[in-house]
């Protein structure tokens, strides 16, 4: 988790080819531990004389969100991690993707790709993990499929081509039953269309490791069944 780890180094071969099989990684993590930082706030005490009256700074406990958490998830598998709402599994997918939202959490522990230990940095950039967020932002005014071509332009290897991202882009349109409104602006699609516009954004660059956060919510129970129908049906899940 360290960004200053001087043993971890990217190992893994780059995506470039536009036909290229997805490589297998397995992704493994030992004692994650994230918890809040220690923070002073100000505190606001019981009304006296018509105003608030402030106390002094008051030291806030740090609050820990992880424990100690190991795990592996080797190719071809399917691991779901399930929990109570607040038990951690953004936290989790946060930390396994080398994502957090703000700095105010201190994480530490492990997190291997092929047996290498990995900084969070070098997750974001390998191009080896595809993080679906439980929370998507979109630009509301362009459509999704102007969306998916940008994330083409921003996210596929330099060396392809604009037929060849154009044609993955419209692969994936397909793949995911967004054909139908692929002309809507963002702010015209319904939640599901949305969610699947996020798996779509992701699949794009076809990522060895997919994490998913809330992978089904929003969809009903045929597009539910069809998402996991279709990452089940990824090519790295077949010789497993
Ligand atoms: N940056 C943060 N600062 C302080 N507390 C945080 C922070 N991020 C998350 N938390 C707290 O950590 C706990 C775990 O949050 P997390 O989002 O990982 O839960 P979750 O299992 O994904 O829940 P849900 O199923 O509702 O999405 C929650 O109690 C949340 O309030
Ligand atoms: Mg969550």
């Amino acid at each position: 988790m360290s960004e200053t780890n001087e043993h971890s180094r990217l190992f893994l071969p780059s995506k470039s080819s536009p036909s290229t099989s997805t490589t297998e990684v397995t992704i493994s993590w030992s004692n994650l531990h994230v918890e809040t930082r220690n923070s002073s706030s100000s505190c606001w005490s019981s009304i006296s004389s018509s105003c608030f009256r402030r106390h002094k700074k008051k030291q806030e406990k740090s609050r820990i969100l992880l424990q100690d958490v190991s795990g592996t998830a080797r190719t071809g598998q399917i691991l779901a991690v399930m929990g109570t709402s607040g038990a951690g599994k953004t936290t989790l997918m946060n930390a396994l993707s080398g994502h957090y939202g703000d700095n105010l959490l201190v994480p530490s522990g492990n997190v291997y790709l092929n047996g290498f230990p990995t900084t969070d940095t070098e997750r974001r950039k390998s191009g080896h993990i595809g993080y679906v967020e439980q929370q998507e932002y979109f630009i509301d005014t362009v459509s999704l499929e102007e969306h998916l071509i940008f994330q083409a332009m921003l996210r596929l290897p330099s060396e392809w081509t604009d037929d060849e991202r154009r044609s993955r882009v419209k692969n994936t349109i397909a793949q995911l039953h967004l054909n139908k409104c692929m002309k809507n602006t963002i702010n015209q699609l319904s939640g599901g269309e949305k969610k699947r516009l996020a798996l779509a954004s992701v699949f794009l660059t076809e990522p060895s490791v997919l994490l998913i956060d809330e992978p089904t919510s929003g969809l009903d129970s045929y597009l539910a069944m069809h998402i996991m129908d279709f990452l089940s049906s990824q090519p790295t899940f077949h010789d497993h």
